[in-house]
């Protein structure tokens, strides 16, 4: 059965692409299927690719996210998605007041996957430098290893 997980931050150029392209590379090599996405909750961005700073902290670690193009969350993702990951806390509550009644989606937060670190927001690298947005992509790939293999196991 195909699972699918959908990072939500608020631009969907910063953190969430990076979560989405950490999320792939962990799993590339699995022999599950998975459907990974990422959204914002703000519509600033829509139709955009990754920050450029997003993009060359990927390829400082190998991977090429300039593909990607900003979308904003929308209603039906709950239906769609097992999982809905919150980049932040904000994002989170923001989640939580537009699930629909009958949404499916499990919401947690990104950092409640990375043990030692549950509750805990990642940061917003927006206004911060090449370091912030080295940091996100730490941070995004230790939530994606323990990701990979919970969804390994089903
Ligand atoms: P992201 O970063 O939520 O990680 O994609 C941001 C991108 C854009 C803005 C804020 C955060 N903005 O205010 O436009």
């Amino acid at each position: 059965m195909n699972q699918s997980v959908l990072f939500v931050c608020l631009g969907n150029i910063c953190r969430s692409p990076l979560a989405e392209a950490a999320l792939r590379r962990e799993c590339a090599h699995s022999d599950f299927n998975v459907v990974i996405d990422s959204a914002g909750t703000g519509d600033w961005h829509v139709g955009q690719p990754p920050d450029e700073r997003a993009q060359a902290a990927a390829s400082r670690n190998g991977v090429e996210i300039g593909h990607l193009r900003a979308r904003q969350v929308t209603g039906a993702d709950f239906h769609d998605f097992d999982h809905i990951i919150a980049l932040d806390s904000q994002n989170l509550r923001d989640l939580e007041a537009m699930r629909p009644a009958k949404g499916v989606a499990q919401l947690s937060l990104l950092l409640d996957h990375v043990e030692g670190r549950a509750g805990q927001d990642v940061a917003d690298p927006y206004y911060g430098g090449d370091e912030d947005f080295d940091q996100t992509w730490a941070e995004v790939t230790a939530a994606a290893k323990t990701l990979s293999s919970r969804l390994a196991a089903g």
